[in-house]
C-alpha cells in the first residue's frame, strides 16, 4: 500500500516534469520565432478557459494514477519509473536536432528518410517524417530521442496516460483467472520504444509479453530499456500491425497506444481486425490514443494546433473517426471508452 508521503513525492515530481515540458516548449518556440520566423507554424492561441480545463484534467489524471497504484493495480514504484540520467544525457541531442526539424517543416519535406531504407519493406503511409522527426521512425537516432520528445510534448503526462490501460487490461484478464499468470500472452501493438510494455510489466510481472512494431530501430531501443527489468524479457517482433505474424486466438490480451492517429482509415480498420483475429475468444483489447472531437470538443484548438506543429497527415481524419463503431463492426463487445487528459482509452472484449 502506498503512503501519503509517496503521493506528495509523486505529485511534486509530476509538477517538475510539467514545468520542464512547458519551459522547453516556451524557449524553443521563442528561439524559432527569433532565428527562423518563416519556419514557425501558424497556430491558434489557446484560450485561457482551455488552459484551465487542461490543468484540471491533468490533475484528475494524476489523482487517478495515484489511486490505482494505491489500489494495487500496479506498484507505486511505477509512478517514479523514468530513465532520468539517460534522458539528461540525451537532452542536448533534442536541441541539436531541432534546426533540422524546423528546416524540414519550412521546406514541407515529409519524406526525408535514411538512404538505406528499403521502401518495399514498409507501407507507403509509414515512409514519412511523422512529427517532422529526423529519419521518421527509421533510425537509432530517432529511437534515442523519441521518449524524451513525447515526455516534453505531454508535459510529463505520457506515462500516466499509458497507465490508464492497466486497469481495464487487468480486469479483462480476470476472464482467464483459472490459468497460470505466466501462460497469459499480452501483445502490445506498435510497441515503439517499449514504454507501454514497461507499464504492463509493472501490473503483470509474470505475464508473457509480446511487442510488435514496424521499426527495427525502435525495437532495439525497447530491448535495451526492457532488458533492465527483472522477470521474463518481452518478446519483440518486427512486423506490420495490419498483418500480424501471430496465430489466430494466440493472445489473451492486446493493447495499442498512440498508433491509430498515425494510420489512414483503411489501415486503422485492418489493425482492429487483426487485433480481433489474434485474440482468444473472451480476450480483452485496450486502445489508447488522442482525444477526439466528439468526446473533447473543448480541446478543438489544441487538436488543430497539434496537427499544424507536427507532421501528422492522418490526425484530422482520426479525430472525427468513430472508433466505438469500428470496434463494434469488427465484432468486439462490451465496448467502453473514457477520456483521460489528452487521451481516449477504449476497452472491448472478443465474444466467447
Ligand atoms: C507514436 S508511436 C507510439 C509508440 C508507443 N506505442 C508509445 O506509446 O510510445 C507509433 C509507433 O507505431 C509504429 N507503427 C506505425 N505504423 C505501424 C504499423 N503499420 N505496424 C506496426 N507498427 C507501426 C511506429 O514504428 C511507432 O513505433
Amino acid at each position: 500500500m502506498a503512503d501519503p508521503l509517496t503521493k506528495f513525492a509523486y505529485l511534486g515530481l509530476q509538477g517538475g516534469r510539467s514545468l520542464m515540458g512547458l519551459a522547453h516548449k516556451e524557449v524553443s518556440t521563442r528561439l524559432l520565432q527569433w532565428v527562423a520566423p518563416t519556419a514557425a507554424p501558424l497556430t491558434v492561441p489557446v484560450p485561457p478557459e482551455m488552459l484551465k480545463e487542461l490543468r484540471a484534467a491533468m490533475e484528475r489524471l494524476l489523482e487517478q494514477d495515484w489511486q490505482e497504484a494505491e489500489a494495487g493495480i500496479y506498484p507505486a514504484s511505477l509512478l517514479f519509473d523514468a530513465p532520468w540520467l539517460d534522458w539528461a544525457a540525451r537532452y542536448p541531442l533534442v536541441w541539436l536536432d531541432m534546426p533540422l526539424t524546423w528546416n524540414r517543416r519550412a521546406r514541407r519535406q515529409v519524406r526525408d528518410l535514411p538512404q538505406d531504407v528499403e521502401p518495399e519493406a514498409f507501407p507507403d503511409y509509414y515512409l514519412q517524417n511523422f512529427h517532422h522527426q529526423t529519419d521518421g521512425y527509421l533510425s537509432d537516432h530517432s529511437a534515442a530521442l523519441y521518449d524524451l520528445q513525447v515526455e516534453i510534448l505531454f508535459n510529463g503526462a505520457a506515462d500516466p496516460m499509458r497507465r490508464r490501460l492497466l486497469k481495464p487490461l487487468v480486469q479483462g484478464l480476470a476472464a482467464f483467472a483459472e490459468r497460470p499468470a505466466s501462460s497469459l500472452r499480452v501483445l502490445d501493438i506498435a510497441a515503439g520504444t517499449g514504454r507501454t510494455l514497461r507499464q504492463i510489466r509493472g501490473a503483470l510481472p509474470q505475464g508473457h509479453l509480446v511487442g510488435l512494431d514496424l521499426s527495427a530501430a525502435y525495437l532495439r531501443q525497447a530491448n535495451s530499456w526492457l532488458s533492465q527489468l527483472p522477470g521474463e524479457l518481452p518478446q519483440l517482433v518486427q512486423g506490420n500491425a495490419e498483418a500480424m505474424p501471430f496465430g489466430d486466438a494466440s493472445m489473451q490480451a492486446a493493447t495499442c497506444v498512440f498508433l491509430l492517429h498515425e494510420l489512414p482509415a483503411a489501415a486503422r480498420a485492418n489493425v482492429l481486425r487483426e487485433a480481433f483475429r489474434v485474440l482468444e475468444p473472451g480476450g480483452v483489447f485496450v486502445l489508447a490514443d488522442s482525444v477526439q472531437l466528439a468526446d473533447s470538443p473543448q480541446y478543438t484548438v489544441a487538436m488543430e494546433n497539434f496537427r499544424r506543429v507536427f507532421h501528422e497527415p492522418y490526425y484530422r481524419d482520426y479525430i472525427s473517426d468513430d472508433i466505438e463503431a469500428r470496434l463494434a463492426q469488427t465484432g468486439f463487445l462490451d465496448i467502453r471508452a473514457e477520456t483521460h487528459f489528452m487521451s481516449r482509452v477504449w476497452a472491448a472484449r472478443k465474444p466467447l
